[in-house]
């Protein structure tokens, strides 16, 4: 039964973190009272090398701290990716730091990183019974904001080294607005050190643990085509195993005339949705399938995820969405997308 129709108005009635905080606490107990479990159509397919049950991910940012990953696995995620986490434990910006604009399916947050570290996050998944049974976590990983720019690498290399034995893959975030400078480091040299860097971790840790563990590389939606041309030739050059496209927005044309719109942040939802498309296909033309890519941005509907699909998503990912729609937004979405599978497999008669 579908309750999140009548829940949401109580949680809608409450402060955005504080109804974020009691859901995933109430998500906690009914999964471990096994009164929550949803179900999604099987659609197995391998990406990065990892065999997904199905192709629809929670998106980074729900769990930074990986405190709930059973909880939220019950509503039928194929994965779940946990995060940002940051090497050093950090309180985030003060708040109020979430803001809803439900005329526009949206949500504005500038949480700016609030985590309790990468050591506290890993404990996490290691007592997380989805991930004994073998589900699928990925770990995205930041910097911390007392970190000076130029000295970021270092914290995403901390971080890696300490998240890899416990990650399917792990993502670099380098598009989230809400850290000072953070998104600068898409730029050209500091991309190309940034790539080196990690790749040349990544093969260490992969002969020291006997694992290759895939490195995600996560950009934002405000790139113009000359900027997610670079990235991707970066991305092919340095031989990353993914592209998630795309974070959220700093743009407020489509929200222009709500009362939060002023809000400083990153927009989410709706809105987002054609922006992030459009750096997606830019992307996949560009990549010609070398590189597998995970579509998040404003999907609200099956729909929005067939769309992503067209444009070259072999994997999705939702958040704000599951907000306003609740756990029967992932059952559309896996539905919408088996069907999609079937359609593109269908002999032509
Ligand atoms: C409240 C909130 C917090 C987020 N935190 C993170 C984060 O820590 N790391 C990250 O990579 N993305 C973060 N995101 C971005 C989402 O993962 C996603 O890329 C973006 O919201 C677009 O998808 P959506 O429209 O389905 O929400 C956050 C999004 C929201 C709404």
């Amino acid at each position: 039964m579908n309750l999140y129709p009548l829940l949401r108005p109580l949680l809608f009635s409450l402060s955005p973190e504080t109804a974020h905080h009691l859901s995933l606490n109430a998500l906690d107990h009914a999964a471990r009272l096994g009164v929550l479990k949803q179900t999604l159509p099987a659609d197995p397919v391998t990406v990065m090398g990892i065999p997904f049950p199905n192709r629809v991910g929670l998106a980074a940012g729900l769990d930074k701290d990986g405190a709930h990953i059973d909880g939220l696995a019950a509503m039928g995620f194929g994965f779940i990716e946990i995060g940002t986490v940051t090497p050093k434990p950090q309180p985030g910006n003060p708040q109020p730091r979430l803001f809803r604009l439900p005329a526009h399916g949206a949500l504005i947050n500038r949480f700016g990183f609030n985590n309790q570290g990468v050591a506290n996050l890993v404990s996490n998944v290691q007592r997380s019974q989805f991930v004994k049974n073998g589900g699928i976590v990925g770990i995205n990983i930041g910097k911390n904001a007392t970190t000076p720019i130029d000295r970021a690498n270092d914290d995403y290399l901390m971080a890696l080294e300490a998240s890899y034995a416990h990650a399917h893959y792990v993502t670099i975030n380098i598009s989230s607005p809400n850290t000072q400078n953070l998104r600068s480091l898409q730029q050209d040299d500091a991309l190309e050190a940034l790539l080196a860097g990690l790749k040349d971790k990544q093969q260490r840790l992969a002969d020291q643990h006997g694992r290759y563990v895939p490195l995600a590389l996560k950009i934002a939606p405000d790139l113009d085509d000359l900027q997610v041309d670079a990235i991707a030739s970066a991305v092919r050059r340095h031989h990353f195993d993914a592209v998630i496209a795309t974070n959220t927005t700093l743009e407020r044309a489509a929200v222009m005339g709500d009362p939060h719109a002023g809000e400083t942040g990153g927009l989410s939802g709706k809105p987002v949705f054609e922006k992030s498309t459009a750096v997606l296909a830019a992307l996949h033309q560009k990549l010609a399938g070398e590189l597998p890519l995970i579509g998040v941005g404003g999907i609200a509907s099956g729909t929005e995820a067939v769309a992503k699909r067209n444009a070259g998503a072999d994997l999705v990912q939702i958040y704000t969405g599951l907000i306003y729609q609740g756990p029967a937004l992932i059952r559309e979405v896996g539905d919408a997308l088996v069907q999609y599978q079937r359609q593109q497999h269908r002999p032509a008669i």
